[in-house]
Parts: C-alpha cells; structure tokens; sequence
C-alpha cells in the first residue's frame, strides 16, 4: 500500500494538461461491448479503475490491450455472461456492463456493483428502467439475473436523474427496433459524450445534456478511434489545490460551461479566474472567502465530485459555510480526518458546517474513499508542516500519478510504500 508524505505551504505555479475523464471513460469501455470491431481510446490516463473495467471485460471474453495510454478493445469473442462479485464489488461502473450486454447477448448475470462508500448507491433506477424496456430480471444470492430476449423500445422516465442509469438504459436500447425515449435524464458532459461515441460507431442517439433522450434502434455498431472528453473533476480538484496554497496555475482541456459552478464559487471566495477556450487560469493569494452556501445538485449544479475538495477549500477560508450533500447519504466521511488537521467542522446528516482556521496542521491521516481522500491532499499541500495520507490506492482510482501531477506545479509531495 502507497502513503503520499507531503510538506505544505509551497505555492502552485505553472499549467497541467487535464487527462481523460474516468466517467467518460468507464461507460464507453462498457459501450465496446456493442460493437463489432475493436475500439481504440487514446490519451487514457493510468486509472485503476480502468484496469478493473478491463478485467471484467476479460472475464467476459473480451481482448483489451492498454499500452502508451491507448486502450484497445475487441469483444466479438464474448462467450461468458457471467461477472463474479470478485470483479464488480471493485467498481461502481462494473454494472453499466448490464445494458450493453443485454442488447447484444439477451442476457447478463452479474453481482451487485461496489465502487466508494459514499452512501446506499441503490440500483434500483436501472433495473426498472430496464424492466420497462421488457428486460426479465430477478436477484438471487447476491446475482442479478437478466434475460433481454423480449426487449422492446419504450418510453421511460426516470424518478431521479441518475448518470449510471440514463447510461446503462442508453446503451440498453442502441438495438432496440423503434424509438427508445429518456425522460429526466441525467445531463453530465460525460452522458453527451457516450452519445458522441455510440453515434460515432453507428448508433442513432440524441438529446444528450437535455431533458429528453431519443434512441432510434439501427442493426449493429462498427468500432473506431474515440478520444474521450477530459476529466472536469481532476480540473476542479487541481483549480481548489491552486485557492488554497496561492499562485497561479493554468489548466487545459476542461471548457467554461463544464466548470461554471465552480468557477463561481472561486470567484466568490476571491480567486481571479480568467477563461480562453479550454484554458482556465486561477490566480490566488491563499486568503479566501468563505462562501456562506453550496449545495451539490446534478449537472449543472455543483457536483457532488467536488464536495470534498471545496470542503477542504472552505477549512482554511475566512468565516463560515454551510455545503449540503444531496446526492449520497455518507459523503462527509473524510471530514473526521480534516479534523485531526484542526479543521472546525460540524456534521450533522445532509450538512456540514466550516468555519475557517488560520492554518491547518499536518499529521497522519487516512484516505476513505476517492474524492475524500483528494480533499486530504489538498489540505495537506496548505497545512503548515508534514502530512501523511495512507491508502493512497483510492486516490489512484481516479488520480493519474497525483503527485506527479502536483509536483510539476511545484507542491512538495512524494509517493512512499507504507510499509504496515
Ligand atoms: C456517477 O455515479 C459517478 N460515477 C459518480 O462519481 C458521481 O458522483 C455520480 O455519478 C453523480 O454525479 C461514474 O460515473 C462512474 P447516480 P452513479 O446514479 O452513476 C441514487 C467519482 O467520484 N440512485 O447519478 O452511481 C444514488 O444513490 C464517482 O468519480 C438510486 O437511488 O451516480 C445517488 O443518491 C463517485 N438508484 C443518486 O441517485 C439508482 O438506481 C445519484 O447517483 C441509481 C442511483
């Protein structure tokens, strides 16, 4: 297991290129299961998850090689079904594989999807969207079970926008003979981007980013080269980094509109943020602001992926600020250890109040799960002396090589073992 020793108050300086998003990512890796010909991603960063995605494809009979950030894939030797909870318990993406393979095979056995202890993160969207499309599913001893040998194109609504299920039932319904309608959707970049992709193999879908999604069945999906979009929580994550240890850093790839709801609330909290195309510039002192009230919503609202790191942001910020959590129940679980920093937080259910220190103090703390255990790191790179971030292996979920990436803007961070 890795720890990340870091040695605060160092000022972040210089530009990073943003890599392809993880969310954009795991869903289309899922996609390659529609097509006929092998799929090619290129510049794919050294998630884990995305290693774990592999592995399920494997499992399943699919060819991958991932190599120089190219990801290939080719699943027309898939002969099993069938996806231990060995495999799905590493991810929560492990059951968008569900929709493609009942397009394509009629049918799909797998175990419950794990992924970050952030909240209940129920399927229950997914399957009755599925069970809408005439999809015949029954859980048993941990399994869901699937036969989608009587599927037909539908109109569905959904109760809750949910990104996972607007994707799966997206994919669910590329074959489906007729039109498939979507309705309240999920409207992440990354829901658009799965659209671009499928239609880019063939498929036949609109609306993504709207309140209606339209999916008119074609026969078959080819395959080709995709670039997927870059990975606006790792761009939000490294714009908080900047705030909270001063300086001025450039990050390229992520676009305005995709950024909005945090490039607000930086503003607000006294950062200067200046935009051209896909390059956002923040210029920050260290002394901020504190935002007197945040709330995560689903695109285009602050997202939930953020929560964390504005927590961070908002520890070491003059005044008081109230963040309420509305998408997953336990999503405060990082706050314990920004705590032990000398953080002054309170948490009580969906809310989490913050009232600004002077100065974090570094000590030994423990990452939890992903985005929680980046917010540690940023409180780290602002406390004053050494702090210690152990399980580094959720940050490295959704983080290419962090401190590399945080070292070239001049932050004193190193990867060691831990040795336990
Ligand atoms: C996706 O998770 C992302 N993961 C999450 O990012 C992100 O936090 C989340 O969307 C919200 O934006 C991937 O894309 C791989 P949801 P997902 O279904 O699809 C409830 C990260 O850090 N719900 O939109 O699981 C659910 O409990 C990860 O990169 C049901 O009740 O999120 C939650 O309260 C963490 N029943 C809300 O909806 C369902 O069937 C939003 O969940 C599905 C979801």
């Amino acid at each position: 297991m890795d720890k990340f020793v870091i040695s605060g108050g160092q000022k972040l300086f210089g530009e990073a290129k943003i890599c392809c998003a993880k969310n954009s990512i795991l869903p289309i890796m899922a996609a390659s299961i529609l097509c006929d010909q092998t799929i090619v991603l290129n510049e794919i960063p050294n998630f884990v998850d995305i290693k774990n995605m592999e592995n399920i494809l494997k499992c399943l009979g699919a060819d991958t090689t991932f190599c120089d950030n190219r990801l290939e894939i080719s699943t027309k030797n898939i002969n099993s079904f069938f996806v231990p909870k060995s495999l799905t318990e590493k991810l929560r993406s492990s059951i968008f594989v569900l929709g493609p393979m009942l397009a394509k095979h009629k049918k799909a056995k797998i175990a419950y999807p794990g992924g970050c202890k952030i909240g209940l993160r129920p399927i229950d969207i997914h399957l009755s969207g599925l069970k809408q499309l005439g999809a015949e599913i029954c859980e048993q001893d941990g399994l869901i079970v699937c036969d989608g040998s009587h599927m037909k194109s539908s109109k569905i609504k959904l109760r809750y926008p949910s990104v996972g299920a607007t994707e799966n039932l997206m994919m669910a319904s590329v074959f489906l003979e007729g039109t498939t309608v979507i309705l309240n959707p999920a409207k992440e970049p990354e829901i658009v981007d799965l659209q671009n992709f499928l239609n880019q193999m063939g498929a036949n879908v609109c609306g993504a980013g709207t309140e209606e999604i339209v999916i008119l069945g074609v026969k078959n999906l080819g395959g080709g080269e995709f670039k997927p979009i870059a990975d606006r929580i790792v761009c939000g994550t490294l714009l908080i980094a900047c705030s909270m240890c001063g300086g001025k850093i450039s990050v390229i790839g992520c676009r305005e509109k995709e950024m909005a709801s945090l490039l607000n609330e930086l503003r607000k909290s006294g950062c200067k943020i200046d935009v051209k195309n896909d390059r956002i510039t923040i210029e920050s002192t260290g002394s901020l602001k504190a935002v007197s009230f945040v709330e995560t919503l689903p695109y285009p609202g602050f997202p939930t992926d953020l929560q964390a790191q504005f927590v961070a942001m908002m520890s070491i910020s003059s005044g008081c600020s109230k963040i309420v959590e509305n998408l997953f129940e336990t999503r405060f679980g990082f706050t314990g250890q920004l705590q032990k920093m000398g953080a002054n937080i309170c948490v009580n259910g969906k809310e989490c109040c913050v009232c600004g220190v002077e100065n974090l103090v570094g000590t030994k703390v423990f990452a939890g799960d992903l985005r929680g255990g980046a917010a540690l790191v940023l409180a780290g790179l602002r406390a004053k002396g050494e702090t210690t971030v152990c399980n580094v292996f959720h940050i490295d979920r959704g983080y290419d090589a962090f401190e590399k990436t945080l070292s070239s803007l001049g932050a004193k961070i190193i990867r060691k073992r831990d040795e336990k």
